[in-house]
């Protein structure tokens, strides 16, 4: 399933150093699981893959089938939490070219992150005259991207089937009794799905929010939430064996020793979006009170052509951790050249696997050596029931983290002040006296 290498970071903190961290770690466990700490109302997500919602979760299985069957695009509006999960899941498991396969579920897209007019434009285009429906994501129900974003793909929508129809063909994701979401989609009929109150957006990716999406898709989510199941179990150990103490101690002892940057990398390209949903997961959970680790990502072996230069020689303010999938689906074997002039004879009858993993370990070493400690969080293979796995591990240990770190892991009150200042420079009704000092300084 999921394990944990952290051998090669005790050049820069000693072993004793991450043990010693042992009772730290107890401490916030407790907390967690005790609900006796910051943001406690949001401790949901704990014990989701177990304690989820079963009729709702075979509802969203018939909303996929139907979807499947009626539509050839769906598209995805939210964003944050509302959206990277899905994103991540679908990309890692099905492919970064999902769109692009011949298969037959329907192309996804996701709308309502950007407020770009020409990316807009460009879904729209994409779609075309094909069927599609659509699944609108928001937990508040007010946020302004998707918010205006849904305007838009609602109106295309009822534009092609009229309201009636087209009221058949969206699916609202939301809050279970507030927000202006909420209300539209009982007036409308639209078939609802719940964000639990207890559930942050980017703790969301096992709930309708990232379910449905995913299994639109035509990923197994039975496998998905098995694969976090057993991680929850296999994770409830209070112990240094746990790899996710392991991953918590090792990041906060180099958070400790003066590293503030974590680079989060695989050598798989689908990972990329998994790296976006973890970026939002421990940036908004971790970043505060003038304290965190800066949350970054790379993709290798692609960036070790252009960060690498940097992660070997620039400011010595990073660590990596690495994940490492050990399985691939299948098998490439390089062939023999005759005139060898690329002069790669020497590789011949090798499979590209044991190339790329001779990369990581080189990688490995030369980063370590350059002063970037590395951890390695191993994963069985690409599937539903080791990515279900591998994302409760990195909630278990962000919620954990977080309270090592001494910050209330579940609110994000930063995010609120560009919405506050972009409320008042659009004249939302409320935000007039704060728009009028902001154009004034502007
Ligand atoms: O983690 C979060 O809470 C945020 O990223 C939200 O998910 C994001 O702002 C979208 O919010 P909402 O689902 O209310 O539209």
């Amino acid at each position: 399933m999921v394990n944990v290498d952290i051998s090669s970071i005790y050049g820069a903190v000693p072993q004793e150093t991450v043990a010693a961290m042992e009772p730290r770690l107890n401490a916030a466990y407790d907390t967690l699981f005790s609900g006796s700490g910051a943001g406690n109302d949001f401790l949901g997500w704990l014990h989701l893959p177990e304690n989820y919602d079963k009729e709702e979760f075979a509802r969203i299985q018939k909303a996929a089938k139907k979807i499947q069957s009626d539509s050839q695009a769906l598209v995805v509006i939210g964003i944050g939490g509302s959206y990277l999960g899905a994103r991540a899941v679908v990309d890692l498991i099905k492919s970064p070219n999902y769109n692009l396969k011949k298969k037959d579920t329907p192309d996804i897209y996701f709308a309502g992150n950007t407020l770009s007019t020409d990316a807009v434009l460009e879904t729209l285009e994409l779609i075309g005259d094909r069927d599609f429906s659509i699944n609108i994501i928001s937990k508040s129900g007010t946020t302004t991207e998707p918010a205006v974003s849904f305007r838009i793909f609602k109106a295309a929508l009822e534009a092609k089937y009229g309201k009636e129809e087209a009221a058949k063909r969206i699916y609202a994701t939301t809050d279970k009794a507030r927000g202006a979401l909420k209300g539209l989609a009982d007036v409308e009929g639209y078939e609802e799905f719940v964000v639990p109150d207890d559930v942050g957006g980017r703790y969301s990716v096992l709930t309708a929010v990232g379910l449905l999406p995913i299994a639109v898709a035509g990923i197994d989510i039975e496998a998905l939430m098995q694969g976090a199941a057993d991680a929850m179990n296999a994770f409830s150990v209070k112990s240094m064996d746990n790899p996710v103490f392991q991953y918590v101690a090792a990041r906060n002892a180099l958070y400790e020793a003066g590293k503030s940057v974590e680079i989060l990398g695989s050598y798989e390209p689908s990972f990329r979006f998994m790296t976006e949903w973890w970026k939002q997961l421990y940036g908004e959970s971790e970043g505060k009170d003038l304290k965190g680790i800066f949350p970054a990502s790379v993709e290798f072996t692609a960036d070790l052509h252009s960060m690498g230069q940097f992660i070997q020689q620039g400011s010595r303010i990073m660590f990596e951790t690495i994940v490492n999938f050990q399985k691939p689906h299948g098998e490439v074997v390089i062939g023999e050249d005759a005139d060898n002039v690329d002069g790669l004879n020497f590789l011949a009858g090798k499979n590209l696997k044991f190339v790329c993993d001779q990369a990581m370990l080189g990688t490995r070493l030369a980063h370590v050596d350059g002063g970037v400690p590395n951890i390695v969080v191993n994963v069985e293979t690409i599937d539903a029931y080791n990515t279900g796995a591998l994302i409760y591990f990195f909630e278990l240990a962000c919620g954990i983290s977080g309270y090592v770190l001494g910050v209330n892991p579940f609110n994000q009150p930063g995010v609120e002040a560009y919405k506050k200042n972009m409320f008042g420079l659009l004249g939302k009704p409320g935000y007039e006296e704060l728009g009028a000092e902001l154009k004034a300084r502007l």
